[in-house]
């Protein structure tokens, strides 16, 4: 009876609370003008992130003539309260700003690019490494971040590739939950978490050619299957905000687009926080051939979308629209509505400044967010190859450390990490010089990232990644050939500088840049053990380097500490666990080339042969596939044991697999389950990912891992767009990579 009334209690006040706080919003609603209301859906820049040619004048003074809402870009308790007071001293009805800006893997300690991070397939580290970005960001002024970015990539040309989870639904999906739980915890008015936004709705990450903002056409079977989900799955965690994506779908641009924003976001996902325009992404629709300003803005307002960004459309011409017809108060309503909404769940109607505290500072770039980021870096590489053990290398060998990559500070953070102090970030040779006797470290930088200036003008846009040495290339090769002839083994740091994989940073050749592979082909030459530790923001053809390379260590962009993580894992210390969340092409004539893959009606059968799909020139099949990863022990997965094979609608089987650790160190593996659902109304993927689990092992230990089956599972998107399982018999994979698995058919009775 006590806990009744106890519970009857707490539900009344949880209603209280939400009617006092609609309430709130109601009555200042009330009081708004129509300008006041129209300021509160314009979103400006300051300055800081500049990601468009068009920026933000005189913000300050918009702030006070009440015809601003949200700011981003800026960073720092002082000069973010500055902005604030504006809004809450100046202006009539003392509305404060919502705050944001893009932190993307990490704020000020800067974890690996997100592609990186997925190769974890660790969703609780995934999850912590938001919930410390939020606790810098909040100690930093900000309240509301630009991530995730949950877009399914599968076209490595697009730069973009880097800041997302890989090429799979379902593992995107879960990454999608893990950071909108960990950037806005339990209560969005907790002054160390903030609003999450879920971009870019949608499917941005499959533009024609691999160029960024291109055409985007797809069926609606493959968009609601494979590029929808990531999102859902943000909305169902709760997500505050949405961001729309540049491109079109179905020839009409996301931020005009009434399909995606009202039927799909609105009606069947029932969200109901708010939709903000990624940067000038309504002015853009004009360059789509949509209308004038006024006319793109209008299709924005009435297409369901709240905040302008960057582009002042809104603010421009809605007020006009207005009054001659073509749109209604209600509208502005609305969306005002939905932002007010927000700032009041983020306490800031209670408190302002509460994100505004200057005795936070120490909560930033702590040891102990170092110590962090320097496990995850670790579990975001993966091993690619690692013949005759070559790594890990012990201390007692001689290293040659080689490549442009090895001291180069400025490109150790990766793409998008815009409060990421470059001068905090440790080097290679920083990281090799602390953990090897000097005696046994010689360095040589051998070849510069590229020796092309144009192309290096062009990737150093945000500052000085490529930097061409004065010193030839014959000269730079002579250099690192004298270290290389002092040493046991050779360890090469090769790869991208940071921005030549992030936004605007498309690209047709997917290799190393030649000035590179030069260098490798002269030490190769030396018979000596060559590791290459490749950087990169995008899976890259590695063809020639896997034929000659030793081992290949891919380290994505490691972060702030991520050279450090780089001497855990080539010393031993600690054990590469990471897996491939995007297959990696032979050539970039292979692209797309991922998992999940219909079959033709005349599939390839493993050799070339006429009148089947398949190339002249190379195989079908990536050089390393979705889910790959080496370790420095072995495992051994057991026989799967089923409970059922028949599955009856509404109950579920069970799949156990006991994994092994059967070499001398202890390690993790990521026990992977995949379907086929063999005959169905439309074709089905080849191979679908449904389950995953990363276990640690011991040394001979061993684990059971244990999945779970039911109808639920095996639903998909038919024609019709009905959500459903199909009865009928599928095939299930468990393995340790996508393409090392065992089988089984079941069937759905
Ligand atoms: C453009 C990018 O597409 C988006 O991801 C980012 O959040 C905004 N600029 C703001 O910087």
């Amino acid at each position: 009876m006590k806990r009744k009334i106890a519970l009857l209690l707490v539900i009344f006040f949880m209603k209280a609370n939400l009617s006092f706080s609609q309430n709130r919003v109601d009555d200042l609603m009330k009081k708004m003008t129509l300008d006041e209301k129209i300021g509160q859906l314009n979103l400006l820049s300051p300055g800081g992130t500049i990601t468009g040619t068009m920026q933000n004048t005189k913000v300050g003074k918009k702030i006070k003539n009440g015809e601003v809402g949200a700011i981003f870009g800026l960073k720092g308790v002082e000069i973010i309260k500055k902005y604030q007071r504006y809004a809450v001293d100046s202006t009539r009805l003392s509305i404060p700003l919502l705050v944001g800006l893009d932190v993307i893997h990490g704020h000020r300690t800067i974890f690996p690019i997100p592609l990186g991070s997925s190769c974890s397939w660790d969703m609780d580290l995934i999850k912590q490494s938001a919930q410390i970005a939020a606790k810098e960001a909040t100690a930093d002024g900000i309240m509301w971040t630009f991530s995730p970015m949950v877009d399914i990539a599968r076209d490595p040309r697009w730069g973009r590739i880097a800041e997302g989870g890989g090429e799979d639904p379902f593992l995107g999906s879960a990454i999608s939950r893990a950071m909108v739980e960990g950037y806005q915890g339990n209560k969005l008015d907790d002054s160390k978490t903030v609003a999450a936004c879920v971009k870019h709705f949608a499917a941005y990450g499959a533009p024609e050619g691999g160029r960024d903002y291109a055409t985007v056409d797809m069926s609606k079977v493959r968009l609601f299957n494979e590029y929808l989900p990531p999102y859902k799955a943000a909305v169902d965690a709760g997500v505050a905000t949405i961001m729309t994506s540049f491109n079109v779908i179905d020839y009409v641009p996301a931020s005009g687009n009434k399909e995606l924003y009202i039927d799909i976001l609105r009606k069947k996902w029932a969200f109901e926080g708010m939709v903000v325009t990624d940067y000038t992404a309504i002015n853009e629709m004009i360059a789509h051939g949509l209308g004038d300003l006024k006319k793109v803005s209008q299709l924005s307002l009435k297409s369901g979308i709240d905040m302008d960004m960057i582009g002042e459309g809104f603010v421009k011409t809605i007020k006009e629209s207005i009054e001659n017809g073509a749109l209604n108060e209600s509208d502005v309503d609305r969306a005002c509505r939905r932002i007010l909404k927000l700032k009041e769940d983020l306490g800031l109607f209670d408190d302002p400044y509460r994100y505004l505290d200057e005795t936070r500072q120490n909560e930033i770039m702590s040891q102990e967010n170092r110590l962090f980021a320097r496990k995850m870096a670790s579990e975001s590489f993966v091993l690619l190859k690692n013949e005759k053990q070559t790594l890990p290398i012990s201390d007692s060998k001689k290293v040659a450390l080689i490549g442009p990559l090895a001291d180069s500070r400025r490109n150790m953070l990766g793409t998008w990490s815009v409060s990421g102090d470059h001068s905090k970030a440790v080097t290679v040779k920083e990281a090799f010089e602390a953990w090897l006797p000097k005696e046994n470290l010689k360095y040589a930088k051998g070849a510069n990232i590229s020796d092309d200036p144009i192309f290096a003008k062009k990737v150093n846009a945000f500052g000085k990644e490529i930097v061409i040495d004065e010193r030839s290339a014959e000269e730079l090769i002579n250099e690192a050939i004298e270290v290389a002839n002092q040493s046991d083994v050779i360890v090469a740091v090769m790869g991208e500088a940071a921005d030549m994989s992030g936004e605007a940073s498309s690209l047709a050749h997917i290799g190393l840049q030649p000035s590179q592979t030069r260098l490798l082909n002269e030490l190769k030459k030396l018979n000596k053990p060559i590791v290459m530790v490749l950087y990169n923001g995008r899976p890259m053809t590695l063809n020639w380097e896997n034929e000659n390379m030793d081992a290949i260590l891919d380290v994505w962009f490691g972060g702030t500490e991520g050279a450090n993580a780089i001497v855990d894992v080539i010393s031993g210390k600690v054990n590469p666990s990471g897996k491939l969340t995007t297959s990696f092409p032979v050539h970039v004539g292979q692209v797309p080339v991922y998992h999940s893959m219909l079959n033709s009606g005349r599939p390839e059968l493993g050799k070339y042969q006429k009148f089947k799909s398949n190339y002249l020139d190379i195989p079908n099949t990536p050089l390393f596939p979705f889910g790959y990863g080496l370790s420095y022990t072995t495992f051994e997965i057991s026989k799967p044991v089923y409970s059922n094979t028949n599955l009856n609608a509404g109950n579920s089987i069970s799949v156990s697999v006991d994994v092994k650790n059967t070499g001398n160190i202890a390690g993790a593996e990521v026990v992977q389950l995949y379907i086929r659902d063999l005959v169905g109304s439309i074709s089905r993927p080849l191979k679908e990912l449904k389950g995953f689990e990363k276990v640690f092992l011991e040394a001979g230990e061993s684990k059971t891992v244990t999945f779970k089956i039911d109808e639920e599972l095996l639903k998909f998107y038919n024609s019709k767009l009905n959500y459903q399982a199909e009865k009928g018999q599928f095939e299930i994979f468990i393995g340790n990579s996508s393409n090392n698995v065992t089988t089984q058919i079941i069937e759905l009775k």
